[in-house]
């Protein structure tokens, strides 16, 4: 039962993306704030995780679906012990095209000079770094650990000279909180090896308290930059990418906007997530994934397994984005929608 798939809306599979723990040093506003992430919050148990072996068969079987690039995410996955293993095990993962498997992780880049050298060794092929202002005091709000602009700086600076690129920096813009510090990104990563990319503010999860008013459109950004610093389109790498890109005119590089809210690209979505407790979700934004940890751990075949798979992408129909409206969010506020940190980003 291998071979590749296609789901309700002719969706190929594509994409496997890895929550490697729930945990997190941060709590970004927008993600994991302290008033829900507090002492008591319920983190799951070691026990409760999907193995490094248990992963890695998992992986094993989506690649044989047509996976070609598997992004590990959190929480924080630098916070997973060993992680560097793990990358081991993936990167010794062929594509059914033959082509070498994408591997990356999005990090928060607090531990990531320290590991940057050994994940390269490992096999990581490059890092996306989560950074939502230039000016300390406005990123420390949003991070509201006191982590400081200057190391997550030089955990960039650390994965460039290691080879982890290209390095793509992801902003999420959050109107009133941080969208001053639009520009003064721009203009610092303006000409730099790196990719900046401009997030709008999503209602994911149940506990970031969202409201449509504080998503600045990708519109905006683009508006708002381009009356310093002239952009112009330019047309997208691969079918599906997250993110619209845009070039400064003059030469100096390009930026990436990513417009969940106001141009959703469900329609594109070639991405499933497995979640810290090896749960499959087709969208972020579902209520219930499917728990393919029970068949692991009942010990099921790799051929049920991947029947099991084959059957869960075949069906979806998701597209959330696409029907989000202020009302269609409103009414879901008290669903048992997943927070990015278990499902991961
Ligand atoms: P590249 O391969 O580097 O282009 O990565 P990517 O853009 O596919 O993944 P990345 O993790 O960098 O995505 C950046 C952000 O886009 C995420 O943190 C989310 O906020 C958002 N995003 C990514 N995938 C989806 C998705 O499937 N649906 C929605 N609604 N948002 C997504
Ligand atoms: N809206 C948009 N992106 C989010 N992320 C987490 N929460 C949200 C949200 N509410 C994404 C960001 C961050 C990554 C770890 O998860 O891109 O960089
Ligand atoms: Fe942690 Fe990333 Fe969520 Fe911030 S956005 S709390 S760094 S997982
Ligand atoms: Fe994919 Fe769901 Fe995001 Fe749409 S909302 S792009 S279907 S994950």
């Amino acid at each position: 039962p291998t071979g590749l798939l296609s789901d309700q809306l002719a969706r190929p599979l594509h994409d496997l993306r890895i929550s490697v723990t729930d945990r997190c040093n941060f709590r970004c506003v927008y993600c994991m704030p302290k008033a829900v992430f507090d002492n008591d919050y319920p983190y799951l148990p070691h026990t409760a995780l999907l193995s490094f072996e248990e992963i890695t068969r998992v992986a094993r079987l989506f690649i044989a679906h047509g996976v070609e690039k598997i992004r590990l995410t959190g929480g924080e996955p630098l916070l997973r012990k060993h992680i560097e293993r793990l990358v081991g095990m993936l990167a010794e993962l062929k594509t059914v095209s033959g082509k070498p498997l994408d591997l990356t992780l999005t990090t928060n880049a607090s531990l990531l000079a320290r590991k940057a050298q050994s994940l390269k060794d490992a096999g990581l092929q490059r890092v996306t770094v989560s950074l939502d202002a230039l000016d300390n005091a406005t990123f420390q709000r949003m991070n509201d650990v006191d982590f400081s602009v200057d190391d997550v700086l030089k955990g960039i600076d650390a994965a460039h000279q290691a080879g982890l690129g290209p390095i793509k920096i992801n902003m999420v813009v959050k109107g009133g909180m941080n969208d001053q510090q639009i520009l003064p990104m721009a203009r610092h990563f303006r000409g730099s090896p790196y990719i900046l990319r401009f997030i709008e503010y999503m209602d994911v999860g149940a506990s970031n308290g969202w409201k449509m008013d504080e998503v600045i459109p990708s519109a905006e950004v683009v508006r708002r930059i381009g009356a310093e610093l002239p952009l112009e389109p330019v047309s997208a790498n691969y079918a599906g990418e997250t993110a619209a890109r845009w070039r400064y005119t003059d030469g100096s590089g390009e930026i990436g906007v990513i417009s969940s809210v106001s141009q959703a690209f469900c329609a594109d979505c070639t991405r499933a997530r497995l979640s810290t407790e090896g749960k499959l979700y087709t969208c972020l934004f579902a209520t219930s994934g499917h728990d393919l940890r029970a068949l692991l751990r009942e010990g099921r075949s790799d051929t049920e397994i991947s029947t099991a798979l084959a059957h869960l992408w075949r069906a979806r129909g998701d597209r959330y984005s696409a029907l989000r409206t202020s009302q269609t969010a409103a009414l879901r506020r008290g669903a048992n929608k997943v927070e990015m940190s278990y499902i991961g980003g």
